[in-house]
C-alpha cells in the first residue's frame, strides 16, 4: 500500500529570522514511515524542520511552512492509499511578513495573526476520497472528548489521540485511538517505535476493510 505521512511541525515567518513554531520533534511521523516500510510499504514523508534522518526508500519532502505542507499533501493525496496526518502544524501566522529584520522597540508591539489552513480538514471534506485517513490530536485535558471532537469536525477515519505532555519531544507515548465507527482502543506507555507498529498493522486492518466495503482492488507494488 502506498502510505503519505506528515511529520513536524511547521515554521511560520515573521521576518528573515524569527518564525512561530512549535517543539513537536517529529519523531512519531518519522517512526511511523520506518514501520510502513518495514512492513513492505512505499512511504511519501512530508516533514516540516527536525533533527532526524528520513529513513532510506522513502519519497521525502522537506517543506517548511503550513502552506508548503497543504501543497504537499494535496500533490500526493490522491495516490496515496492511507493519509496520517501526524504533523503538529501551526494554527496561526502573522498576517504580514516583515522583508526585513522586525527592530526592538521599547514599548512593546502586538502581531496580528490569522489560522492556517487545515490540512486534515481540507482532505476530509473531499467527497470521493478513496485514502483511508488518520488524524492525530495532541491535548493536555479533556483527551477523548477533544479527540472525538477532531474525528467528527475533520471527517477522519481515525484520531490517534495522546496527551502532549507525555508524547512531545519524547521517546515514548501513550495513544488512545478512536474509530469512526465509536470504537476505541488504547496502547499504554511504550516507545514510539512499537507503537508506530501497531499503528501501522491498526491502519492496515482498518484500510483493507474500508477498501474491501468498497470493492477496490488493493495491490502491493514491489
Ligand atoms: N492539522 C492540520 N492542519 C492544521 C492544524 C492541524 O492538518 N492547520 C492536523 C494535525 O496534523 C493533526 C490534527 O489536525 O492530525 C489535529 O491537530 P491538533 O494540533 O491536535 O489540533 P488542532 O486542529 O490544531 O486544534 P487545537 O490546537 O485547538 O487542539
Amino acid at each position: 500500500m502506498r502510505f503519505l505521512i506528515t511529520a513536524g511541525p511547521t515554521r511560520e515567518p515573521i521576518d528573515p529570522v524569527r518564525y512561530i513554531s512549535n517543539r513537536s520533534s517529529g519523531k512519531m511521523g518519522y517512526a511511523i514511515a520506518e514501520a510502513a516500510l518495514d512492513f513492505g510499504h512505499d512511504v511519501i514523508l512530508i516533514s516540516g524542520p527536525v533533527n532526524l534522518s528520513p529513513p532510506r526508500n522513502t519519497k521525502f519532502i522537506s517543506v517548511s511552512t503550513s502552506d508548503e505542507m497543504f501543497e504537499a499533501v494535496h500533490r500526493h493525496a490522491d495516490e496515496s492509499d492511507v493519509c496520517v496526518l501526524c504533523a503538529a502544524v501551526a494554527d496561526y501566522k502573522p498576517v504580514q511578513v516583515s522583508t526585513i529584520k522586525v527592530k526592538k522597540r521599547a514599548d512593546g508591539i502586538s502581531m496580528e495573526l490569522v489560522p492556517t489552513r487545515d490540512i486534515l480538514q481540507s482532505l476530509g471534506r473531499q467527497r470521493a476520497r478513496k485514502f483511508l485517513l488518520v488524524g492525530f490530536a495532541a491535548e493536555t485535558d479533556h483527551l477523548e472528548a477533544n479527540a472525538t471532537k477532531k474525528l467528527l469536525e475533520k471527517n477522519c477515519d481515525i484520531i490517534v489521540a495522546n496527551d502532549a505532555r507525555v508524547g512531545m519531544e519524547s521517546d515514548e507515548n501513550e495513544l488512545l485511538i478512536l474509530f469512526r465507527d465509536g470504537e476505541t482502543k488504547k496502547i499504554s506507555r511504550a516507545p514510539k517505535k512499537f507503537l508506530a507498529r501497531e499503528l501501522v498493522k491498526i491502519f492496515l486492518k482498518f484500510a483493507t476493510k474500508k477498501f474491501d466495503k468498497k470493492d477496490v482492488m488493493i495491490t502491493e507494488r514491489t
